[in-house]
C-alpha cells in the first residue's frame, strides 16, 4: 500500500493506492452516511456492487459512457435525481469510474446545495494517475472542453490498480499518454522506466510516481495561475484535436499524444517521444491541416486575451511556459 497526502488551500486529502482496495472500502466509508455512487454505464457492475457492499445506505446513478456526457444535459438530469431523492448536504458523492465520471460527478458535488462531500474512486488509468487528483472538475460546452467547472478537491481518493485488469488496452494506453507527459515535463527517470520497463507489472509504483509529480504541481499552484499550466503540455493542440473531431475520433490521452508531438521542436526529444508513443500504440500522425485547429485553440479557456501559454519541452524532464501570439 502507498499513500500520498495532498495539501490544499481548500481541503487537505489523502490518496490511498492499494491492490484489491475495492474489497476493503468499509475501512474508509461510514455505514451511517448516504453515499451517492455515480458511474457510467460501461463500468463493470461488480465494482458498483463492491462499493455498495461497504455502504448499505446508497443511491446509484449511472449515465451514458463517454465524453459527450460531460454535458449540461447529464448535469441537469443527475441534479434532478438528487432532488427527487431528497439528497441533503450530509450525503457524499462517490465518483466511481474514469475521468469523465470524476469530472462530471465532481462538478455536481461542487455545485449541488453549494457543495457535497466527494470521494474519487478512479478505475481508468487516466483517472488513477491524473484526473482524480488536483480538484479540477468540469463539464463541456458545444464550443469548448471543460469550460464550465470549478476547483473542488475530493476528501479522499481510493485507487485500486487491480481494476485496470478489465480496462481495454486502448483505454490503458490512453492513460499512458498522461504518464508519458509526466516523464516529459518533470522526470527523465520516469520517462526511461516507462520506455524500458513493463508498466503493467508494477502498477502501484507507476501510479504512485505519477501522482507524486501531480502533487508537486497542484500544491504549488492549486488554482492554475502559473506553474500548474505545465501539466497542460500537449493539451493546447490536444484539446483542439478532440473538439475538431467532435470527441469521436480520439480519446483524451490519444489527442494529447498528438498535441505533445506538435509542440516538440527539438529533433532528439521528438525521436524519443515517437519511440515511447509507438511502444504504447498511441497516435503520432493526423492529416488535419494545423490552421483548421486554430479556431479550436482560440476557444480553449487557457489562453489570455493576447497570448497563448504554450508548454514546451526542449529536454526530457524539463518544461517551460512560452508565450505565443495566435
Ligand atoms: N480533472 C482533471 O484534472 C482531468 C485531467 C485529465 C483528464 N481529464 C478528463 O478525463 C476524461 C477522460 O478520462 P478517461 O480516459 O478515464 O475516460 P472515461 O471516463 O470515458 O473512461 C474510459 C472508458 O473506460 C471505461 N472504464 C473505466 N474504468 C474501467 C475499468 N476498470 N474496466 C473497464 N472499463 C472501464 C469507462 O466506462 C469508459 O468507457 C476527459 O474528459 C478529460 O478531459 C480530467
Amino acid at each position: 500500500m502507498k499513500t500520498i497526502q495532498i495539501t490544499s488551500i481548500q481541503k487537505n486529502y489523502k490518496i490511498v493506492i492499494k491492490n484489491n482496495l475495492l474489497n476493503h472500502l468499509s475501512d474508509y466509508l461510514d455505514v451511517n452516511k448516504l453515499y451517492v455512487i455515480i458511474s457510467d454505464d460501461k463500468i463493470p457492475f461488480e465494482y458498483i456492487e463492491r462499493v455498495q457492499k461497504a455502504c448499505p445506505n446508497n443511491l446509484i446513478i449511472t449515465f451514458p459512457e463517454g465524453e459527450k456526457s460531460k454535458s449540461f444535459e447529464q448535469y441537469e438530469r443527475i441534479i434532478s435525481i438528487l432532488q427527487d431523492n431528497n439528497v441533503t448536504r450530509d450525503a457524499c458523492i462517490i465518483a466511481l469510474g474514469g475521468g469523465v465520471t470524476g469530472d462530471l460527478s465532481g462538478f455536481i458535488a461542487s455545485t449541488y446545495l453549494r457543495g457535497l462531500d466527494l470521494i474519487q474512486i478512479p478505475t481508468s488509468l487516466l483517472a488513477q494517475i491524473d484526473s482524480s487528483v488536483g480538484g479540477k472538475v468540469a463539464i463541456n460546452t458545444e464550443k469548448a472542453k471543460n469550460s464550465v467547472g470549478s476547483f473542488y478537491p475530493p476528501s479522499l481518493v481510493l485507487i485500486d490498480p487491480l481494476t485496470l485488469k478489465t480496462l481495454s488496452l486502448r483505454h490503458f494506453n490512453n492513460g499512458m499518454a498522461e504518464m508519458i507527459k509526466y516523464g516529459m515535463i518533470y522526470s527523465k527517470d520516469l520517462f526511461d522506466k516507462i520506455l524500458n520497463d513493463e508498466v503493467k507489472e508494477n502498477l502501484e509504483y507507476f501510479i504512485y510516481e505519477s501522482l507524486i509529480i501531480k502533487k508537486f504541481f497542484v500544491e504549488n499552484d492549486e488554482f492554475d495561475k502559473g506553474l500548474r499550466q505545465i501539466l497542460n503540455f500537449g493539451h493546447t493542440y490536444g484539446h483542439a484535436y478532440e473538439a475538431y473531431y467532435n470527441f469521436k475520433r480520439y480519446f483524451h490521452g490519444e489527442s494529447i499524444a498528438l498535441g505533445m508531438l506538435d509542440v516538440c521542436d527539438n529533433e532528439i526529444v521528438k525521436e524519443e517521444l515517437l519511440k515511447i508513443l509507438h511502444k504504447y500504440n498511441l497516435p503520432t500522425k493526423d492529416s488535419v491541416d494545423k490552421d483548421s485547429l486554430v479556431p479550436y485553440i482560440k476557444n480553449d479557456k487557457k489562453q489570455t486575451k493576447e497570448y497563448l501559454n504554450l508548454i514546451v519541452v526542449d529536454e526530457i524532464g524539463k518544461a517551460k511556459i512560452k508565450k505565443v501570439r495566435l
